[in-house]
């Protein structure tokens, strides 16, 4: 289902329909399921394999540099919101308030970009900055990571995204409230207290597989332990002080943290199959960019989850053609949010006007899809035709094609018999295949990050061993089916298994 709702703009008041259940384990999850809008392909502009290679590529330098300087400018508004408040200065309540936006509020770009995986090409330190950046915002890690997967696999689709901010019709009480953590926060931190007890929630449950649940408990009490310090901390000391530095920035800075975050989704469709009726792309200033880390350029970051956030602006004069015209500015985005926000209170299915497309929305119904290339073909470029043979003697061995067909160190789409696999070059005359859809949500991998003998899924992150198939990085964990290759004569020869 597509476009559910037309646009009623200036329709006045009107009474709207019952609101929605925006749970997971009501009875609209269950209508989202039946819909086709669970796990469904989406939109993506076509772009040239090369080129979105490269702006796949990660490294530590770049972020390296902003993290320090975040953690720096941290460190720094909070020694000197200390001494301030040593002093009695006025100046406390300044500094504070820079304290309190980089702890709860900024901190959630470097929790979004490093749980996707996509800041460092170090992994280590991807997972050492979602975890630090979980803390700060009352997150539990393992919870919020399979949230998240979920949030870009079903993006505002009701009943499946746990990450709907602004459900409808809009409570303004709640929505101005949050911008000091008043309403989400609490939930959080009673959520953590119950899990840190063992007790999972029905949520919890739809969202995080059973293997995981011991670690998400192992986290919850982490946390709580930290938190507790803080509060015996304050106790013992018998001021707030241990709290203003640890737990309460969660609550007092989180206006930052709402101020960008808003710009995201609210206002937009619910229940599309095309991010650009979704999510919002918002030009902002040089600042902002740093606090945010790039994540104004919102869309293009769900169109291609696997570029990191230095790379976003240069994806964006890729691909923004096929794109809304973004936002010009953080007030412009704000009037718009204000007035669909302020429609959607008296009414929950006003929208705003469908934006000018290219080929219009994306239609999964209508099988057109502009992102769609033939089958036996490498990449979306018109590269070598691959005609697949089956090996003299011995059905099950398959010529691939010469081994120019993938460059080094690139990954290529293979079809055989119907049947999609990748090809994966990693040195002059080493090859590796797999088969070409993820294990987890079916995304297909020769679209994907090859970074050594490890594919990244372009859907969620998740990784795979191509020389084993083993899956290394969640969402990913079934195995892909790793297949013998080899280089013959200047020909990539593998060893299929039989298909009836
Ligand atoms: S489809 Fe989700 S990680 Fe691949």
């Amino acid at each position: 289902m597509l476009l559910r709702r037309g646009s009623k703009r200036g329709s006045g008041r009107r009474p709207g329909p019952t609101p929605r259940d925006y749970s997971l384990t009501g009875p609209q999850a269950a209508a989202a399921l039946a819909a086709g809008l669970a796990d469904a392909r989406w939109y993506q502009p076509p772009i040239d394999p090369e080129r979105l290679r490269a702006l796949m590529e990660r490294e530590n330098g770049r972020p390296a540099r902003d993290t320090a300087l975040w953690a720096a400018l941290v460190a720094g508004t909070g020694t000197a919101a200390l001494m301030s408040l040593r002093r009695r200065s006025r100046l406390a309540i300044a500094a504070f308030a820079a304290f309190g936006a980089l702890y709860g509020g900024s901190a959630d770009a470097r929790w979004h970009e490093n749980g996707h995986g996509t800041a460092f090409k170090a992994k280590w330190a991807n997972d050492a900055v979602y975890h630090v950046a979980s803390f700060m915002l009352l997150r539990e890690p393992t919870l919020w990571r399979w949230s998240h997967f979920r949030h870009h696999s079903d993006t505002i689709i009701v009943g499946r995204d746990a990450e709907i901010s602004y459900p409808r019709p809009t409570k303004v009480v709640p929505l101005v409230l949050n911008y000091l953590n008043l309403v989400n926060g609490p939930r959080l931190l009673l959520r953590t207290i119950q899990h840190a007890a063992g007790r999972i929630d029905g949520t919890t449950r739809e969202l995080v597989p059973p293997d995981d649940l011991p670690r998400l408990v192992r986290e919850a009490r982490v946390h709580m332990a930290v938190l507790g310090a803080a509060v015996a901390g304050a106790a013992m000391s018998g001021t707030m002080v241990p709290l203003l530095f640890v737990g309460l920035p969660s609550f007092y800075g989180a206006w930052l943290l709402v101020f960008f975050g808003i710009t995201q989704h609210a206002g937009l469709r619910e229940d599309v199959l095309d991010h650009r009726l979704n999510t919002r792309t918002v030009y902002m200033n040089p600042v902002f960019r740093f606090l945010y880390l790039n994540m104004n350029y919102h869309l293009e970051h769900h169109l291609f989850p696997s570029v990191p956030y230095y790379n976003l602006p240069q994806l964006h004069q890729e691909i923004k053609a096929y794109l809304p015209p973004p936002k010009p500015s953080v007030m412009a985005a704000y009037r718009e949010i204000i007035h669909a926000l302020r429609q959607q209170r008296r009414d929950p299915t006003w929208e705003l006007p469908l934006p000018e497309l290219p080929g219009g929305p994306f239609q999964p119904s209508s099988g057109v899809d502009p992102a769609a290339r033939p089958a036996g073909t490498i990449g979306r470029t018109e590269g070598e035709q691959l005609a697949p043979t089956p090996g003299e003697g011995a059905d099950e061995v398959v010529d691939l094609g010469s081994v120019e067909v993938v460059g080094i160190g690139e990954v290529g789409r293979v079809d055989v018999d119907g049947h999609v696999y990748a090809l994966y070059r990693l040195e002059e005359d080493k090859f590796a295949l797999t088969d070409g859809l993820c294990t987890h949500a079916q995304a297909e991998l020769s679209e994907g990050h090859l970074d050594g003998c490890v594919i990244e899924c372009p859907k969620h992150n998740g990784r795979f061993d191509v020389r084993t198939g083993e899956a290394v990085r969640r969402p990913a964990t079934r195995p892909l089916q790793a297949y013998p290759v080899e280089v013959v004569a200047g020909r990539v020869l593998a060893r299929l298994a039989r298909r009836q």
